[in-house]
């Protein structure tokens, strides 16, 4: 794989839970989504799933959840596959999702993250998102999450 390959973002499908499934297991130690997460996620119409796809390959997934009558989303879980990573996948998802989510309707976006997951703080902090505020032990691990919001549009 490399970085010359075009992304292709489109909706996740029910085809896609295996994989999606084996992403998630590579890429978060803990607190994970299962197979009922996974699939109630592609069915729900208030959850928006993307999958990114380099060469007819699934490199990555990000799940943003919306409700009729808020503008404000939540980017619920973006991953990407180890042959993916660093290649501007996660970037691609991200801005993806901010997309589907103005489409819906949203202003605003919101996520966690881990307070010892540079790596993913990195990618918000330098797609505009700003820190709002740190909740200790909110993970299963008790690591603390750190939320941040981006205004869209
Ligand atoms: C976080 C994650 C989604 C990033 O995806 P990615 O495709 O590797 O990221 P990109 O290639 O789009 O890089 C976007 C930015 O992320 C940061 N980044 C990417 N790879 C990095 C690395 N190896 N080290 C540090 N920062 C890195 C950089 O800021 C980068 O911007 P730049 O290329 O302008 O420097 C991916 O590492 C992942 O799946 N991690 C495990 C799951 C996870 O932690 N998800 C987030 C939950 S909140």
């Amino acid at each position: 794989m490399t970085a010359r390959e075009p992304i292709r973002i489109r909706g996740a499908e029910i085809r896609d839970l295996d994989l999606l499934l084996q992403l998630e297991e590579d890429a978060f130690p803990g607190d994970r989504l299962g197979l009922r997460d996974m699939r109630h996620a592609i069915r729900s119409p208030t959850i928006l799933t993307l999958v990114a796809e380099r060469k007819g390959t699934l490199a990555g997934y990000v799940f943003v959840q919306v409700r009729r009558g808020s503008t404000l989303g939540r980017l619920t879980s973006v991953a990407v596959t180890r042959d993916a990573a660093g290649q501007g996948v996660g970037r691609a998802l991200v801005a993806a999702a901010e997309g589907a989510a103005v489409a819906a309707g949203c202003d605003r976006m919101r996520l966690e993250v881990r307070a010892d997951n540079d790596r993913a703080a990195r990618l918000y902090e330098a797609g505009g998102y700003r820190m709002i505020g740190e909740v200790p032990d909110y993970y299963e691990d008790c690591e603390a999450a750190r939320h941040y919001e981006k205004r869209l549009g």
